[in-house]
């Protein structure tokens, strides 16, 4: 078995909702509810869902851009050592004043959450990000070779010497000329801009990219070519990635798993062929409606989804998907259902998939 190079759990984001100046209501933005995922070494988990469903947060929760409400995080890490961890915070449920310390101590180590300052700073830059905006996300005012190498000269690990000979090694690597390295970024085209995000994400070598929305700002012609490079950088560099997109079809392109997440919580969760070959929540089956498969008869119903999506102040107590769902059934509003493994591997949680 490959080890798990992430492991979220229970990842949680509440957002106080904003008034007028520096006011916030009591109220709540739901954003993401407790969503617990892994990725193993070498693969692609997708993440799949309409905009808003908290995507962004889940993703900027894992590099703590954004403090989580809850959860932990164990990136990088034995599962010796985080077993360790979970039978010690059994442990600390007993009033012991030294168990519970040593037990902070462990956390800190161990949890990505409760990394202290300099660990997180040196650990972060195993985990980079690749933005949705390639033209928001490049600073117009840096040319190329500094873009691609600032993080490394900033972490010491390249001096300014080398920047040149660093930069031209990417460069090459994203399919882009020598002469990029003096340009800059209002120079080049959409998906060239995003050659170089990647350049510059796969220059701190790091073990997990998160790709939030990559491809959505492109024009379909470019969109395989650079889900391409990104699969032959995975098979080059050996590195696991956390593919986000709202097209499904995008998604099944390049994921191992793929988790569809609804309202903040995952719904379906499970291996990409399998989720393709058999969607199991009709959350799911909507998506799939609009995925076209070549030659295949469909063996779920083509759906037709009315409502709106819930409010995620007035988060609802039962499932979230209730008013859109064509299986509904009164008891689906007295609770969201938990995810459950409706065949190996594959987990789904609703009420009436058996
Ligand atoms: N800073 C914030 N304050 C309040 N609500 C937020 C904030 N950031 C995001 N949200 C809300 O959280 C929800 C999820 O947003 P996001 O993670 O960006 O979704 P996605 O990436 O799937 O489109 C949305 O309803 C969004 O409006
Ligand atoms: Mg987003």
């Amino acid at each position: 078995m490959r080890k798990k190079i992430l492991i979220a759990e229970n990842l949680t984001k509440h957002y106080p909702v904003k008034m007028s100046g520096l006011t916030f209501s009591k109220e709540l933005v739901h954003a993401v509810n407790e969503v617990s995922f892994s990725i193993e070494e070498k693969q692609t988990l997708g993440l799949v869902g309409e905009s808003g469903c908290g995507k962004t947060t889940t993703a900027r929760m894992l590099l703590r851009v954004i403090e989580p409400t809850a959860g932990q995080l164990y990136f990088d890490q034995s599962e010796e050592k985080i077993n360790t961890l979970k039978s010690h915070s059994y442990h600390t449920n007993m009033e012991n004043n030294s168990l519970k310390k040593d037990f902070a101590s462990q956390k800190k180590e161990i949890d990505f959450f409760s990394y202290p300052n300099n660990k997180l700073t040196k650990e972060r830059l195993k985990m980079q990000y690749i933005f949705q905006d390639p033209y928001l996300s490049l600073n117009p005012k840096m040319q190329i070779r500094d873009i691609i190498t600032e993080s490394l000269i900033e972490h010491h690990l390249i001096t300014k010497g080398q920047k040149d000979q660093t930069a031209k090694k990417y460069l090459d690597i994203v399919g882009l000329p020598q002469t990029a390295l003096f340009k800059y970024p209002h120079e080049f085209s959409g998906g060239q801009r995003q050659r170089i995000n990647i350049a510059r994400a796969i220059a701190c070598q790091p073990h997990f990219i998160i790709c939030d929305e990559p491809v959505s700002s492109l024009d379909v012609s470019i969109q395989s070519q650079i889900l391409n490079l990104l699969i032959d950088i995975q098979k080059e560099l050996g590195v696991s990635y956390l593919f986000i997109a709202h097209n499904l079809a995008v998604v099944f392109y390049i994921s191992d798993w793929i988790a569809v997440m609804y309202t903040g919580k995952i719904v379906e969760y499970g291996p990409a062929k399998k989720l393709y070959q058999k969607p199991l929540h009709p959350y799911t089956q909507l998506l799939m409606s609009v995925v076209p498969k070549i030659g295949e008869k469909k063996d779920y119903p083509s759906l037709n989804i009315r409502g709106e999506i819930p409010s995620l102040i007035d988060y609802p107590k039962g499932c979230t998907f209730y008013n859109r769902c064509p299986i509904r059934q009164k008891a689906c509003l007295n609770s969201f259902p938990s995810l459950k493994e409706v065949e190996p591997d594959h987990q789904c949680a609703c009420f009436l998939v058996k």
